[in-house]
């Protein structure tokens, strides 16, 4: 059982931010002032009680958005150095993306992922399905069968789904699971050959531009079509401010839809790209500035609901290739954070409440997730961050299997130094030396007892 005492607790779920003690075993058992665990501890407790001034507690962060490549490309990510890399990053939860090889389109492949995911000791790690079969655009999956297997949403990502119909229907099929379907919104008949936002940075560079339209004639497609038929829509990573006011004129009328934006689509523009930079070479393409203030103010305001990263991680050699030629992708999960936490937070652009609402709160809420809060009995998805922490990002401190990162040899601050699964502290997101201490000595401890009694470790 651990007590964390005195940390800045930030739950905008039940409106706490500021100094409390959170008491947690696998689930929540308190939040409040002055706890001493005692009226909670039975003989086959130890508590372990940790000082965490200056530190903040808030419930784990979501990503509904990413991609661990297993199967197919495992040189690149796999299950378990994604989950590792997320929660280090400090997320409890994970989505992955479908577009894998095989894409993740049947039954056996769901099972896969989920039974991968749990060995991993990461984060949780959720599969998406596909929307259609080999994300082909035509045959739609089984969404039942998919969500029975433990689907949480349904997304061709990395794609769009051209066809208004196929999309129509998939949005009717979805409603009968409940779940999400999550929309790539790009119209290739427009964006194919592109590999930056079209505008004076693409004409100066002499690339093939992306129009805006691209993304922002599907982003109100798809809304127009939920409202036609119903269905619960997200979209994901939005770049464009027309989308932007696509969704808000979706949410002003009542339609169920929700959107997302990552972090490098706030934080940098296409005026950030050089030829050789490939690592800022994404899809959607970074925004224009003017576009970039209009995704802040729309996730400042709430019509964008959350955070994602799109972690896309790729080769070096890939990466390494002419600007045109490289694949679109950012590795996003260990840096995430500490990018939000420098470029918005601390500036005073977005506050912590916001910042855990959108990549927490709204995401357990909208994929209908454990998690999310730090209510009573809810299961102990915890994160304790160091806004002072700092690290070059570097080959010591880094677990995906890629180093597709703008950040890499950058020094950057805002980590998280503990993170806690249902309780059980994950050692890749291990930072913080007093939790250290206590854990090897809790296990010390456990030891000794199973050696005086002879009864096996509990497996958790
Ligand atoms: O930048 C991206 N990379 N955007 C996507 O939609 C797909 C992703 C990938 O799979 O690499």
């Amino acid at each position: 059982m651990w007590l964390i005492k005195k940390a800045h607790v930030v739950d905008p779920a039940q409106g706490i931010d500021g100094i409390c003690d959170v008491l947690f075993d696998e689930f929540i058992l308190a939040v409040g002032q002055d706890l001493n665990g005692e009226d909670f501890l039975d003989s086959s407790h130890r508590l372990s009680v940790i000082e965490a001034d200056g530190k903040y507690l808030f419930p784990g962060l979501i990503d509904v958005h990413a991609h661990l490549r297993e199967p197919g490309r495992e040189d690149k990510e796999d299950i378990t150095s994604g989950a590792k890399a997320a929660v280090r990053g400090g997320f409890t939860t994970v989505l992955a993306m479908a577009n894998t090889q095989p894409v993740i389109d049947n039954r056996g492949l769901v099972e896969y992922v989920m039974s991968r995911g749990e060995q991993a000791q990461g984060a949780r790690v959720l599969p998406v399905a596909a929307v259609t079969m080999d994300l082909k655009g035509d045959a739609l999956v089984n969404m039942a069968e998919l969500h029975k297997a433990g689907a949480v949403a349904f997304s061709d990502d990395g794609r769009g789904v051209q066809r208004a119909q196929t999309m129509l229907l998939a949005l009717q099929y979805a409603q009968l699971t409940g779940c999400p379907l999550i929309s790539h919104c790009e119209d290739e008949s427009l964006a194919k050959g592109g590999c930056m936002r079209r505008g004076f940075r693409s004409a100066r560079l002499g690339l093939t531009g992306i129009p805006a339209a691209a993304e922002s004639v599907m982003a109100a497609r798809d809304i127009l079509l939920a409202q036609e038929n119903g269905g619960k829509l997200h979209l994901a990573h939005l770049s464009t401010a027309a989308a932007v006011a696509a969704l808000r004129w979706g949410k002003q009328q009542g339609i169920d839809v929700t959107g997302e934006v990552n972090p490098h689509h706030l934080i940098f523009s296409d005026d950030d790209i050089g030829l050789t930079q490939t690592c800022l070479k994404v899809n959607p393409p970074l925004p224009s500035a003017e576009d970039r203030g209009v995704l802040l103010t729309a996730l400042v305001d709430g019509t964008i609901d959350m955070l994602a990263t799109d972690h896309a991680p790729h080769t070096w050699e890939e990466k390494a290739r002419p600007f045109p030629e490289a694949p679109f992708g950012i590795n996003g999960f260990e840096t995430a954070l500490a990018a939000v936490w420098m470029s918005l937070v601390e500036p005073g652009k977005l506050s912590v409440s916001q910042l855990v609402r959108a990549w927490s709160l709204n995401p357990a809420r909208r994929f209908g997730l454990a998690g999310g809060s730090l209510h009573v009995d809810k299961p102990a998805d915890i994160v304790l961050f160091d806004p002072k922490h700092t690290e070059t990002i570097g080959q010591d401190v880094w677990l995906s299997k890629s180093t597709n990162t703008p950040y890499w040899d950058k020094e950057m601050h805002g980590f998280p130094t503990a993170v806690w699964v249902g309780g059980s502290l994950r050692d890749a997101a291990l930072r913080d030396a007093a939790v250290r201490d206590a854990a090897i000595q809790d296990a010390a401890i456990q030891d000794a007892a199973i050696q005086q009694t002879g009864r096996e470790r509990p497996s958790c």
